[in-house]
């Protein structure tokens, strides 16, 4: 292949049994099991097994606490930092020199250490930390997780994040999957490997931002006008925050399942959300009739953070605690196949020539 791909589009680089999302078909599903099948049904934990391992068990261990070692204000950074710092604390060896069962294991306790940091790091300082005792006393991974944080939480909110993070849990390719597994081709450890892909997915392009599609619905719960509100944002050429996707050429389906969830966990604004929903497919179905933009899954995705009253500054690290799930299994799977990625690229600089013809030479 001598072309440039341009931002790699259309290259299909690795094998995966991980997930695939079909993209014709609005179905996405975790090693051939259904996202809707699990949502709700399943604990997150066992997700996790079943991306990781192709197994429920023996799933996601249970977390532990973890210092915190830095306070940038940020708790994205902050996680992404403590993850990176395992391998010389913990004595993670190249994932080169590990066995695939112990990298498995590094996998499982950096993904259980990064949820309790993220938790602990949600309480802040301001308050006492939960008891460990009491965080024992939780039935579920999620449920810690939000004792961490709650001290008692909602238990509609903890299926409401239960069911946010399966959602979010993995997505085939894209940009933070392909950082882990090619850091992790490289033999690197297992917390250079996840802490790598934490900060690609930092970036607005991929880590996206729900807290815009929240702005939106609360503007119409203060007009009051679902369909004015949608008319006038497409009238100026704006993009309405929550519909239409690059991969997905049918409704994103785990927009599907998580309004599903909405309205089963009775979100306060399920209402105005679908108001707003209905207003803009039908004006987008009028203007743009040869592209189907249908609703994508931050929609869903802000209203059940939001009902789960988690601030909108914390909606990436979510993100990242739910997606630790898909990066584990790639990056076991890349370390199975023991190849180093390492693509090529076109050179387009000057031809050679000598240093003093180059500005600030002497
Ligand atoms: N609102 C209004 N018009 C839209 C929207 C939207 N949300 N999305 C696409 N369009 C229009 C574009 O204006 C464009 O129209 P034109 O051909 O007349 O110029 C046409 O549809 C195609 O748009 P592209 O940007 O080429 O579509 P692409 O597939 O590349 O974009 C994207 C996908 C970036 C998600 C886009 O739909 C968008 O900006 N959506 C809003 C932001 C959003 O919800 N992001 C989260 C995505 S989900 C995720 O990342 C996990």
């Amino acid at each position: 292949m001598s072309e440039v791909q341009h931002g790699l589009e259309g290259v299909i680089a690795f094998e995966t049994h991980i997930a695939e999302p079909d993209k014709e078909g609005s179905a996405l599903r975790y090693r051939g099991v259904d996202i809707d099948d699990l949502v709700g049904r399943v604990p997150f934990e066992r997700v996790w097994g079943l991306l990781v391992d192709g197994s429920f068990d023996p799933g996601l261990p249970a977390d532990e606490p973890f210092p915190i070692p830095v306070h940038t204000g940020d708790v994205r950074v902050d996680v992404q930092s403590s993850v990176a710092m395992l391998a010389p604390l913990w004595g993670f060896q190249p994932l080169l020199d590990t066995t695939d069962d112990e990298a498995r294991a590094q996998l499982a306790r950096a993904t259980a250490m990064a949820l309790s940091f993220v938790a602990q790091s949600a309480r802040g300082t301001g308050l006492p930390m939960v008891p460990e005792s009491q965080v024992d006393e939780a039935s579920s991974v999620v449920e810690r997780f939000m004792t961490r944080w709650r001290g008692e939480p909602d238990p509609r909110h903890v299926k409401a994040v239960d069911a946010y993070f399966t959602s979010a849990a993995e997505h085939g390719m894209n940009a933070s999957t392909f950082t882990g597994r090619v850091v992790a081709s490289t033999g690197a450890d297992a917390a250079a490997s996840l802490s790598a892909a934490i900060g690609a997915m930092s970036g607005p392009l991929h880590g996206g931002a729900p807290s815009r599609v929240l702005a939106m619905v609360e503007e119409i719960e203060r007009s009051g006008d679902a369909v004015g509100y949608v008319k006038g944002i497409l009238d100026r050429g704006e993009r309405l925050m929550g519909f239409g996707h690059r991969v997905y050429r049918a409704e994103d389906p785990r927009a599907r399942t998580l309004r599903r969830v909405a309205k089963e966990v009775g979100a306060p604004r399920y209402e105005v959300a679908e108001a707003f929903e209905k207003a803009a497919l039908a004006e987008l179905a009028e203007r743009k009739p040869d592209r189907v933009l249908a609703t994508n899954v931050e929609f869903w995705a802000a209203i059940i953070l939001d009902f789960a009253e988690v601030p909108a500054s914390m909606f990436t690290s979510m993100f990242t605690c739910a997606r630790t799930a898909g990066w584990s299994a790639h990056i076991l799977e890349q370390k199975k196949t023991g190849r180093l990625v390492r693509p090529s690229a076109i050179y387009t600089g000057p031809g050679g020539r000598s240093p003093d013809t180059i500005e600030g030479w002497n």
